[in-house]
């Protein structure tokens, strides 16, 4: 980007996009970042040092969805608000529907769940379903406020100014409306009173088990790819400054992944007392989801022909590819997790989270890094910071990953094989507490792991700030660079 000097204009005025919306949630994404990754980081530490349990309040078990929640719905979901807001306007040429009041009673209607949420979780007050934890309360809010979001987004479709709907939009859609369904559906609950914070499913026994992981493995889909997906098909194009590899492609593996992903979720159920065609429903399905995710990863990835070499000096777009790279890795490991026998191995063990870890870690966190650094000159009119800080961003987070998952790795197939293990009198060789003390290094390298992502995201914090500072300071000196339209 070159430093034109340009008259400072208010972006809203311009085209009518409605671009401070956008900036609040990007902000929002890198605030709650830190707060996702410091709390990952310190339940990291308490499982390699359980003296860290501080009490009732502040036990690993009161924690982990503080981070769980603080990475995916704050994080990840400020981030697809932001880039789905962003990109939904200027693929439609045309500003938000519903106005500037709409726009932020979202924002501050999505911040308060979140902190209606997250502070009950060390008080005890949770639905006890992952992904789902918050109870009816704060479910009610976050319904309401997401009705609100998928108003919005659609509004804006609808009264586009281009005859075509551009794919990552159709990412989109799917994404707001399959989570509307989803939380719906697996928060059907019935409060024990009007005034107090617990309540019990509608659902019971397996059928409650089946309804939450065709919930949990949906957020996964939906949440944390679909959405994703559309977060890559307009931002790899825009950083590499070439068109998608095969719009043919996006469409095909669109329809693939958004049939296919529904009939996943009994994978996430094997051996339980789910029946037996429901499990091998689940295994089918995984396995065929390799086909369309990976077919996501190969048009991201080619969408970069002709432009190889702009990854030696753009770390931007390096966090993008790497990311698509990822995407690949997890789904690749996935449907062979579904796999019965294999999952007998994995399922329970730390095997699981390093693949959850190489896909929130790789694909998840390392999108909206891009886009953040992506979005972030462009909101605020000047130029990034600091390349170099994106470059030591880079690294440091791809080291960080590398010690997270390889120790994940290792450690889940150590604990596997360990409680399977018999001597030759048909005992089992080692005890339980035999597999945790065995698990005690690979939990530290994991914690150095998160305390080098966490800095990366600090060193990302510090450059938004910066540029910020920068802009603030151009606006004063009347040297804004102009607001781009597409
Ligand atoms: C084709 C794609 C994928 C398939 C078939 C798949 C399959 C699986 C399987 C079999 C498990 C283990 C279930 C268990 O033993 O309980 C699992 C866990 C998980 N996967 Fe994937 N995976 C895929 C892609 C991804 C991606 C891209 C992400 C991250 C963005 C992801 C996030 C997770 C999470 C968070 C869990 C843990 C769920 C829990 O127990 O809380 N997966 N996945
Ligand atoms: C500083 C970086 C991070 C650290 C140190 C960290 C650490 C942890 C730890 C210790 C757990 C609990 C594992 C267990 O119960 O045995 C966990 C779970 C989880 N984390 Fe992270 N995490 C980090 C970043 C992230 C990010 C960026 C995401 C998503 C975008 C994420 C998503 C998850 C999910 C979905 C689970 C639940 C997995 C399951 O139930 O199997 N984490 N994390």
């Amino acid at each position: 980007m070159s430093a034109v000097t340009a008259e400072p204009r208010d972006i809203e005025q311009i085209p009518g996009y409605n671009e401070q919306i956008v900036r609040w949630f990007t902000l929002a994404t890198v605030v709650w970042a830190i707060f996702g990754f410091a709390a990952g980081l310190f339940i990291a530490l308490q499982l390699a040092f359980p003296s860290l349990n501080f009490g009732e309040y502040a036990s690993f078990g009161r924690l982990r969805p503080l981070h769980v929640s603080g990475v995916v719905f704050a994080f990840a979901g400020n981030a697809l608000i932001a880039t789905s807001l962003y990109v939904v306007q200027r693929t439609c040429q045309t500003g938000l529907w519903g106005g500037r009041q709409l726009a932020i009673l979202l924002f501050f209607g999505y911040q308060a769940f979140l902190v209606i949420a997250f502070t009950g979780y060390p008080m005890g007050i949770t639905q006890s379903k992952e992904y789902a934890e918050p109870e009816w309360y704060a479910d009610i809010l976050l319904l309401v406020v997401w009705v609100v979001y998928l108003c919005i987004f659609t509004g804006t479709l609808i009264r586009r100014r281009e005859p075509h709907i551009y794919v990552a939009n159709w990412f989109y859609l799917a994404f707001i409306i399959t989570v509307t369904v989803l939380h719906i559906i697996n928060n059907l609950s019935m409060p024990v009173s009007w005034a107090g914070t617990k309540s019990y499913s509608q659902f019971g026994g397996v059928q409650d088990a089946l309804i939450q992981w065709w919930y949990g493995h949906n957020m996964i889909g939906f949440f944390l790819t679909a959405g994703f997906i559309g977060i890559m098909y307009y931002f790899v194009p825009k950083q590499a400054g070439r068109p998608i590899y095969s719009y043919r492609l996006s469409i095909v593996h669109f329809w693939a992944l958004i049939f296919l992903y529904i009939w996943a979720g009994p994978h996430h159920l094997h051996y339980s007392a789910l029946p037996d065609w429901a499990q091998t429903l689940g295994v089918a399905f995984s396995i065929m989801l390799w086909i369309p995710s990976w077919g996501g990863m190969i048009n991201g990835i080619m969408t970069l022909s002709g432009a190889w070499g702009k990854l030696r000096t753009d770390p931007i777009l390096r966090f993008l590819v790497v990311a698509v790279a990822f995407y690949g890795m997890a789904t690749f490991e996935g449907p062979l997790m579904s796999i019965k026998s294999v999952n007998a191995l994995s399922h329970y063990t730390d095997w699981t989270v390093g693949h959850v870890h190489s896909g929130a870690l790789g694909w998840v966190a390392f999108m909206i890094f891009g886009a953040v650094y992506y979005l972030v000159p462009r909101l605020w009119r000047t130029q990034l910071w600091s390349i170099r800080l994106v470059e030591w961003h880079f690294w440091i987070a791809t080291i960080a990953i590398v010690l997270y998952i390889t120790s994940m790795w290792v450690a889940g197939i150590a604990q596997g094989l360990m409680w399977r293990a018999y001597d030759q009198f048909g005992f089992l060789q080692y005890s339980f507490a035999d597999s945790v003390a065995m698990l005690h290094p690979y939990y530290l390298v994991r914690a150095l792991g998160g305390a080098l992502y966490l800095l990366g995201g600090l060193l990302m914090a510090f450059n938004v700030l910066m540029t910020i500072l920068r802009s603030q300071n151009q606006t004063r000196a009347g040297a804004l660079l102009p607001a781009t339209q597409h």
